[in-house]
């Protein structure tokens, strides 16, 4: 979606993996869904160096509204025995802290925990939303039918842009439609959405984690091929700093994460973390290089260019395959670095080479069929 937003993968946290549905604030006062568990997330995260890391977007998830709609405006209200001082109030404190509020919503008249969705009010709840200063809104899918998304989605991305105020737009309308076994048409889902959810709920597991990674490894209907700026396939939360996962499942997921170009919206409490799995989600080091690949002549020879992007530090190690690149190759190659001449060597496809490319700059090599 072209609204200026999500230029890169959208960080920031989000309640529902962790928190739930968690309305019991007498006896939980700290977890319950509340204005206070989102303030006092916003406080970590503005102390801890979060937000400074980027994660900025502090997200609502569902439970948050009242069971009714207001009975004279029809509007949205939060729970006001939870939020008592209202969505306005709390996106005044989150904005305060140099953070963004994020709100969530249903296509259908009821969200998936049953709380009133949006199915008659769309153009209404996006006016509501960007009164109350919001920053990005995540629209669910349940008690609605996947079939009219392609025509429903859009709609509610047109009245958000109507609002004026930008707003981050996060779907999950290709997840219900892959679940009724509709292929989602991800060209329209990235001109309508910054980020949109195409598989199931992540859950604190390492089988859900290997799910996920397995969806996107098969990658059916291409839909790696719609992410970039402005538009990207969400997997769904970070589960790093929850119980579930070991020190290395959770190194696995960042990695995976980052390679997906995937928004790190991280559901575990900030406020109580470990300090691995908080070095972890603070981890700096980026996905800082690209490799290129172009076929040349002779038939079946290739130009492989190893870019990086970091602007500092030492040489860095970049190890891949011919076949990781090029599906189809096979055989063996000789393999010259294209600006000196220099021989790497004889390699067949399958064979892992190290370029080590340092700060910015390329290793630039050629790929000659020997067959
Ligand atoms: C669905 C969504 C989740 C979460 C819950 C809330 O399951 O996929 O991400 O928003 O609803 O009820």
């Amino acid at each position: 979606l072209d609204n200026g937003l999500a230029r890169t993968p959208p960080m920031g946290w989000l309640s529902w993996q962790r928190f739930h549905c968690d309305r019991d604030c007498e006896t939980d006062p700290q977890n319950c869904i509340s204005e206070n568990l989102y303030m006092t997330m916003a406080d970590a995260m503005a102390a801890n160096g979060y937000r400074d890391a980027g994660y900025q977007y502090v997200n609502i998830d569902d439970c948050w509204s009242a069971m009714e709609r207001d009975p004279v405006t029809n509007r949205l209200v939060a729970d006001p025995v939870r939020f008592p001082h209202g969505i306005k109030a709390l996106a005044d404190y989150i904005h305060g802290k140099g953070l963004k509020l994020g709100i969530y919503g249903d296509m259908g008249n009821k969200t998936c925990a049953g709380y009133p969705g949006s199915q008659f009010t769309l153009q209404l709840d996006a006016q509501t939303f960007a009164e109350w200063e919001v920053d990005s809104f995540k629209m669910d899918g349940c008690n609605s039918d996947p079939k009219l998304f392609d025509s429903l989605f859009p709609q509610m991305s047109v009245f958000l842009n109507q609002t004026g105020r930008p707003i981050l737009f996060s779907c999950e309308w290709p997840m219900y439609q892959h679940r009724a076994g509709i292929n989602p048409n991800y060209n329209l889902i990235a001109k309508y959405c910054n980020i949109w959810r195409n598989y199931n709920d992540i859950s604190d597991t390492w089988v859900s984690v290997l799910n996920i990674i397995e969806f996107y490894g098969d990658n059916k209907g291409n839909f790696a091929q719609v992410s970039g700026p402005g538009a990207f396939n969400d997997p769904d939360q970070i589960v790093v700093g929850d119980p579930g996962l070991s020190a290395s499942q959770q190194q696995v997921q960042m990695a995976m994460w980052a390679i997906f170009a995937a928004p790190l919206l991280v559901s575990s409490d900030l406020r109580d973390i470990d300090p691995v799995s908080r070095d972890l989600i603070l981890n700096k080091g980026e996905v800082n290089f690209e490799v290129w690949v172009r076929r040349v002549l002779p038939q079946g020879s290739y130009a492989v260019a190893v870019l990086s992007l970091r602007g500092g530090g030492n040489k860095f190690p970049v190890s891949f395959s011919l076949s990781k690149l090029v599906p189809d190759a096979r055989g063996k190659y000789t393999v010259t670095e294209v600006f000196t001449g220099t021989a790497v060597g004889t390699y067949s496809y399958n064979d892992t080479i190290t370029a080590w490319v340092d700060v910015s700059s390329v290793v630039f090599r050629k790929y000659t069929s020997l067959s």
